[in-house]
Formats: C-alpha cells, structure tokens, sequence
C-alpha cells in the first residue's frame, strides 16, 4: 500500500491560471521525497492538493489507501501534517506548550491525551526545555521546531515541509534537517520535503522534479543531479557536491556522480594514485 498516491490529478487555480494536468505519482510508507521545483512550478499546489486543503478537478488522490474525497477529508487531512514556510504565520499562542497543543486541542483530544502529545513532540524536535519560553523570544528555526510539532502533537503519519528552511538562517535550516532525518528515523514518519535547495533534495530516498505543473523528473538525487543539462532547463542548479563530481569530470579525472563525498574521496585519491 502507497503512503501517498495522486493518480491523474488535475488542477486549475481557473480559466486561464496555472494548472496541473494529469499528474501521477507514488510515495512509499516510510520513504523521505524530495519535491525540487522552481518558483511557480506548482510545488505549494502539489502540498494543499494532498491535504485536502484544495480540492482537485480530476484524478484520485489517496492516502495510506482512503481517497480523499469528502467522506474522509477528515480522516485524511489528520493523516497529512503540513508545515509551511514562514514560522512565524503558523504559531498562534505565545507559550510554546500552548502553542503545540492547539491543534490537538481543536480535534478535542483530551486534557491528559494533550499533555503527553506535548511531550512526545517537544521531545522529538529537542524542544523539551523551552515548553514554558515565550515563542517570540525563540530564534527562526526554534520557531519552525515548535511549528512542527504542533503538527506532530496530532500525530500525522505523513509529513509535507512546504519549503519550511528557505527563511531560515544556515544553522536553522540545518537544525530543521535534522530534525526531518529524526522524525524519519525514530518516529517512522514518511516525509515529503518540497525545496529549491538542491542540498536539501540530495538528503532523500528519492526526489520528484515539477516544472510548470508537470513532473518532469523523478528517481533517486543521484540520477536526477546526473543530468545537469534538464535540470538548467527547469532553472534547477545542482548540490555542491555535483557540481565538484561535474568539474572533475569535465577536467578529465572520472567519478562517479553519487553525491557522496566519501566515495568522491576514494575516487579521487584512486585516481591520484593510478596517475602517479
Ligand atoms: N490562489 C491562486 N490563484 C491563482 N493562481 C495561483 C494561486 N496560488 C498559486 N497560483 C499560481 O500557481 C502557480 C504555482 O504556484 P505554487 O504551487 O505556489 O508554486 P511553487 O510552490 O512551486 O512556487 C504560480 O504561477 C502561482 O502564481
Ligand atoms: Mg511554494
């Protein structure tokens, strides 16, 4: 059974606008996507799509099995947590243990129910010593930590990072990463990540690549950064790390294009040593 499946969706914002037409795709319980796609290419509609929080035109959308249709929009949106950009939009209480429960509160978990979500997500995004702190004295990727898990306190199993690092600072992107890696690992949760942030994408199992509403690529970060020239083509860029892989081979030293610097390293150093 997919986690996520969009079978021939189509979208159109209305007559005229952006649209989405016939777009397929599977994920795998458990696996970790990377949706890659520049500005406008529908990545933001891909996300409200698959929580219901759009209503598509045509196609199935389902989610561990359940359509989403209207029947089971709740069950469904419960099960699809989605965490934006812009942390500051997404809290609402000012103490950051009221500020996870919100959500479980409006879905009427109980008192005690709350208390031990509020724990859980703290915990799982390493928040747990700021559960009293005023939310406006946190740092950006506090914030977003503490976004997350008011999203986690209602206990998803998929999760959808809607560009969720791009106004963070390196060091809060960099702890929102870990944190995504943690929920994965620990906590078994599947994980979308929609980016632009080509460092972000090579971190997954697989990445999907939208243009104007289309899926133009998808596999795994290896494959899809081999292949440079479509990806300049979708004003994509490539990891650092490839475009170091590009410049070696182009400069006539050959490795392997796995985005992986341990490998790189041994290439390399096998090279220098054959060379020698
Ligand atoms: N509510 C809306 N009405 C009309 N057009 C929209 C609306 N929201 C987004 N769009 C347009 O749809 C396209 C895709 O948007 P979006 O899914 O937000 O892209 P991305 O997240 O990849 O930047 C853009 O051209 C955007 O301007
Ligand atoms: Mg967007």
């Amino acid at each position: 059974m997919h986690a996520l499946e969009f079978r021939q969706v189509s979208y159109s914002y209305g007559e005229g606008e952006f649209r989405i037409d016939n777009l397929s795709f599977t994920v795998e319980e458990g696996e970790f996507v990377a949706v890659l796609g520049h500005n406008g290419s529908g990545k933001s509609t891909l996300a409200r799509l698959a929580n219901g929080i759009l209503t598509r035109d045509g196609g199935e959308i389902s989610v561990f099995g359940t359509p989403l249709d209207e029947k089971h929009l709740y069950d469904v949106r419960r099960e699809v947590g989605v965490v934006f950009q812009n942390p500051d939009n997404q809290t609402v209480a000012s103490i950051v243990e009221d500020d996870v429960a919100f959500g479980a509160e409006n879905v009427g978990t109980s008192r005690e129910e709350i208390g031990r979500r509020i724990d859980f997500a703290l915990h799982a995004v390493g928040m747990e010593e700021y559960r009293h702190a005023t939310i406006a004295r946190l740092s950006g990727g506090q914030k977003q930590r503490i976004a997350i898990a008011g999203v986690l306190a209602l206990l998803p199993r998929i999760m959808i990072f809607d560009e969720s690092t791009a106004m963070l600072d390196p060091r809060g992107r960099r702890e929102i990463m870990e944190v995504i890696a943690r929920l994965r690992e620990e906590k078994k949760i599947t994980v979308l990540v929609i980016t632009h942030f080509p460092e972000e994408a090579a971190l997954a199992d697989r990445a999907l690549v939208l243009n104007r509403g289309e899926l133009v690529m998808q596999g795994t970060p290896a494959e899809i950064f081999s292949r440079r020239e479509d990806l300049l083509t979708y004003n994509l860029d490539l990891p650092r790390i490839g475009s170091i892989e590009q410049a070696l081979n182009e400069g006539g030293m050959s490795v392997s294009s796995t985005l992986d610097y341990r490998i790189l390293a041994d290439e390399i150093a096998k090279e220098l040593t054959c060379g020698s």
